[in-house]
């Protein structure tokens, strides 16, 4: 079976908050691009009455070629990044390949084929469909909210959410949700007012442009635990019980510190994202982003 999804990369920085949803910012790095090649196929033609060693055929000899989520149409590309990048496994050349990040953050953007899809991938290399808005958005219930305000991300990942914050609180801890689904206008407004602040590049990396934020998708919810600000969130005793418990609702900290440069954002412990337990448990358990996962172990 398998899904599609999507990719990306860059930045890091400093922070900033805005009426009611918060973001930052940061610092970055872009990168250049190469060309798709197929892989070798050792196809040689046999003139005359030559004949072929057998054993001697396919000679993979692409050393990219074992790690996982190889793609042929990508073998001159991994080559290229590896070169640019020494310090990189070749899993991690791969992967980061494989999700764009050999091009600069909103190049080739592709318009995502399944919003809907609950492993939906929406970064700055795939954007939302004009106009998409989840049909099953639920509000949270007021007790879940930070200040009773009205939430909404969609309906399993609501019910997680519930979850979640219930889990949270068997154990002694508050999570309280800060920023749930946001529509293409209101991201709008949001960025907008970033970079009108800020300037693009740096609103960059913490603000989402409008058709590509995660909170499009009604499956990203920005947490706190109703005492800090959720910008501060990472300071607190909930995130440690975040950090091992969130895959056990399904949910994922996709902004984690380290990973600016896969994601093209900078870190943001609140930010949480809803896939479902079974791959929010893997995701966990491999340590890597929800980017590196799409695009290494989907389609
Ligand atoms: N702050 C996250 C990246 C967003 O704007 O969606
Ligand atoms: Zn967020």
């Amino acid at each position: 079976m398998k899904k599609s999804v999507f990719c990306l990369i860059l930045f890091s920085a400093a922070m900033a908050l805005f009426a009611g949803c918060g973001e930052q910012q940061s610092s970055s790095l872009p990168e250049s691009q190469s060309a798709a090649v197929g892989t070798s196929q050792a196809a040689s033609e046999t003139s005359g009455a030559e004949e072929q060693d057998s054993s001697s055929t396919p000679a993979v000899d692409d050393p990219f070629a074992a790690a996982a989520g190889y793609r042929t149409e990508n073998a001159a590309r991994y080559a290229d990044y590896a070169a640019e990048n020494p310090d990189l496994t070749t899993q991690q050349v791969v992967s980061y390949v494989n999700i764009g990040l050999d091009t600069p953050f909103y190049s080739g953007v592709e318009t995502i084929a399944d919003p809907d899809n609950l492993l939906v991938l929406c970064n700055k290399y795939h954007q939302l469909p004009n106009g998409y808005e989840p049909s099953d958005l639920v509000q949270i219930s007021s007790a879940n909210s930070n200040g009773g305000k009205t939430l909404y991300l969609r309906a399993e990942a609501a019910a997680a959410f519930e979850q979640l914050c219930a889990g949270a609180a068997a154990d002694g801890y508050t999570i309280l949700g800060q920023s749930g689904y946001r529509s293409y206008s209101y991201q709008e407004q949001l960025y907008n007012n970033y970079v009108a602040r800020d300037g693009q590049a740096t609103a960059d990396t913490y603000s989402a442009r409008p058709g590509f934020s995660e909170h499009q998708t009604g499956l990203a919810m920005d947490i706190c635990n109703g005492t800090l600000s959720y910008t501060e969130f990472g300071q607190t005793a909930e995130y440690e019980w975040a950090k091992e418990h969130l895959h056990e609702y399904g949910f994922v900290l996709h902004y984690l510190p380290g990973t600016e440069q896969i994601t093209g954002y900078m870190t943001e412990e609140w930010h949480i994202r809803y896939v479902g337990v079974e791959t929010a448990t893997r995701i966990h358990e491999l340590g890597i982003t929800l980017d590196e996962y799409c695009a290494t172990y989907l389609e």
